[in-house]
């Protein structure tokens, strides 16, 4: 990163110095956790608009970025007007503006986040009030599909493709008769059983490894085969994560359940966990995030920074810089 700062301030120069002040009222930006050196450049840039326009910096954690990002709530507003339309760098056509709030909800509530690098089961006690109750002992469950998808030679992200694979399987089971395979494509589901709410995906990773040797070894066609190991794999993540979330949404006798994080935008996952929750927990509300908005991304930030507006006030650019290791705090 050091070695290409040159290079970041000679565009900052070429493209923000020439902008007119824009009416923003506040910058924020991720914090942590993440990786540091990824960090400090959204950090730097920041803290670098936060000193040329004078507008108060805020840095954000990443997972309550994705907790919020299920509470968002966007309505477009028809004729307000919007200065992005005169902006120089935004070559393409400029998106309608949009109003953003955040839904009220009942608490306590419970959040699952899943991404490539957290696995997290967060009480929510109050808004903003946050109690880790669980987590990962080593691979986060994006990661695990990560991998999992590079053992099948499968593209990154994993995630998609490996739900995409296992979409295509309607019954596993019985398509595997076709196949001919004397070994079941069956895999652990490790730590669903454990009384504490952590997880473990590296061990599942591990299983899915042996299972293909030994398929190979029978002379199967991986190929064909893959389909029917996505969607035993897919299974066997969403189940753990759907048994160890509502056994913790019971225990706590949560209102509300929010999933959150690159893997929520997984279909089966989040169809799972509406149906356990609709079935065993009728009057607990869910909450997930569109789409579009499960991995990454800045809409999330700005929620987040909306909801702590006022800390603006213990930061500026002088000081603001990345927590790697950031977690939620009480
Ligand atoms: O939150 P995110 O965008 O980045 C991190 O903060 O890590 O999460 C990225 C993770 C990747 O591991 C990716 O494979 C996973 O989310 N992911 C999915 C799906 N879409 C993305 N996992 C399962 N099913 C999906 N449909
Ligand atoms: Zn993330």
């Amino acid at each position: 990163i050091l070695e290409r700062e040159p290079e970041l301030l000679a565009k900052f120069e070429k493209h923000i110095l020439p902008l007119p002040k824009p009416p923003i009222d506040l910058i924020a930006v991720t914090q942590g956790p993440g990786l540091e050196p990824a960090l400090w450049v959204g950090v730097n840039f920041a803290r670098a608009l936060s000193y040329w326009w004078n507008i108060p910096l805020l840095g954000v954690n990443h997972m309550e970025g994705h907790i919020l990002s299920a509470l968002i709530e966007q309505k477009e507003i028809s004729n307000s007007p919007n200065y992005l339309i005169s902006n120089k760098i935004q070559k393409s056509k400029p998106q309608k503006p949009i109003n953003c709030g955040l839904r009220a909800i009942s608490y306590p509530a419970l959040a699952l986040l899943v991404s490539g690098g957290h696995t997290e089961l967060v009480l929510v006690k109050k808004p903003l009030q946050y109690k880790i109750i669980g987590e990962t002992r080593d691979d986060a469950a994006g990661e695990a599909f990560d991998k999992v998808a590079r053992l099948l030679n499968l593209p990154y992200p994993g995630g998609p493709a490996i739900a995409a694979l296992a979409a295509q399987m309607q019954n596993a089971k019985i398509k595997m008769k076709n196949y001919n395979a004397k070994c079941k494509i069956s895999l652990p589901r490790p730590m669903m059983n454990s009384k504490d709410y952590n997880f473990s995906f590296s061990g599942l990773k591990t299983a899915v490894l042996y299972l293909v040797r030994d398929l190979e070894k029978q002379g199967a066609d991986i190929k064909k085969l893959r389909p029917a190991v996505a969607k035993e794999f897919q299974n066997a993540v969403v189940d753990v994560l759907v048994s160890k979330t509502m056994r913790a949404a019971k225990e706590h006798k949560v209102k509300s359940i929010i999933l959150g994080g690159g893997v929520a935008a997984n279909k089966e996952l989040r169809k799972r966990l509406g149906k356990e929750i609709k079935s065993n927990m009728p009057n607990t509300k869910y909450y997930i995030p569109d789409t579009k908005q499960t991995g990454d991304n800045a809409l999330m930030i700005a929620a987040t920074a909306l909801s702590r507006y006022k800390e603006a006030k213990k930061t500026n650019w002088k000081t603001l810089k990345p927590n790697a290791i950031m977690r939620l705090i009480t």
